[in-house]
């Protein structure tokens, strides 16, 4: 059995990718490390069978998506006797036009509404993937990110990921596994 198990929640690809780079970090450190989209669990998930868990999430319109919630209250007690983590990705985590108390709040909000304490609770910068929205979306995000002094050519997506940043805090996880 592995023995990290990185969730995530992710609609255009960005939160699925920090999550791929967490468990490459981890696997390199001498680690087993998991990867599976968090909306595809099944009921009888058993959190308890893993040494360490991770939690990704992207925001949308303010939110991190709602059925995490039940799903984090459900694993909270589990959560809380592993190494636990939690990532929150966003506009407002990185980029020209980031917002970092916003990102915080994203996340304080989040990790307050399920009562979970994780000793690591980041947030990182996504992306602007022009390329992946519908043209309602495209206008949407050009509309939102131009107001607050963000990139807004349609014709190429922009990545704010800080990976050094992703790859620390993989590091410090994986210290918190003890020996591999
Ligand atoms: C429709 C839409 C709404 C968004 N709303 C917010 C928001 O309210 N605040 C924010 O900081 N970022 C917002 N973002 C930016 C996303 O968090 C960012 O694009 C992230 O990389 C998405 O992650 P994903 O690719 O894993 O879905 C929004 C993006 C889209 C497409």
């Amino acid at each position: 059995m592995p023995n990290v198990l990185i969730l995530y929640a992710s609609t255009e690809g960005q939160t699925a990718r920090i999550a791929d780079r967490i468990a490459q970090t981890l696997r390199h450190l001498g680690h087993q490390a998991e990867i599976r989209a968090a909306d595809d669990l099944k009921s009888g998930f058993d959190p308890a069978q893993y040494g360490g868990i991770i939690l990704g999430a992207a925001i949308h319109y303010g939110h991190h998506p709602a059925y995490l919630r039940p799903l984090v209250r459900r694993c909270r007690d589990a959560l809380e006797s592993i190494p636990s983590a939690f990532f929150s990705v966003s506009l407002s985590g990185g980029g020209p036009g980031a917002k970092p108390e916003a990102a915080r709040r994203y996340l304080d909000v989040f990790l307050r509404q399920v009562a979970w304490h994780p000793e690591q609770a980041v947030s990182f910068g996504g992306a602007l993937q022009f390329s992946k929205y519908a043209a309602w979306k495209r206008m949407l995000m050009v509309m939102i990110v131009g107001y607050a002094g963000g990139d807004t050519d349609t014709a190429r997506d922009y990545e704010y990921t800080d990976w050094a940043a992703v790859e620390a805090f993989s590091a410090s996880f994986a210290k918190r596994l003890g020996p591999s």
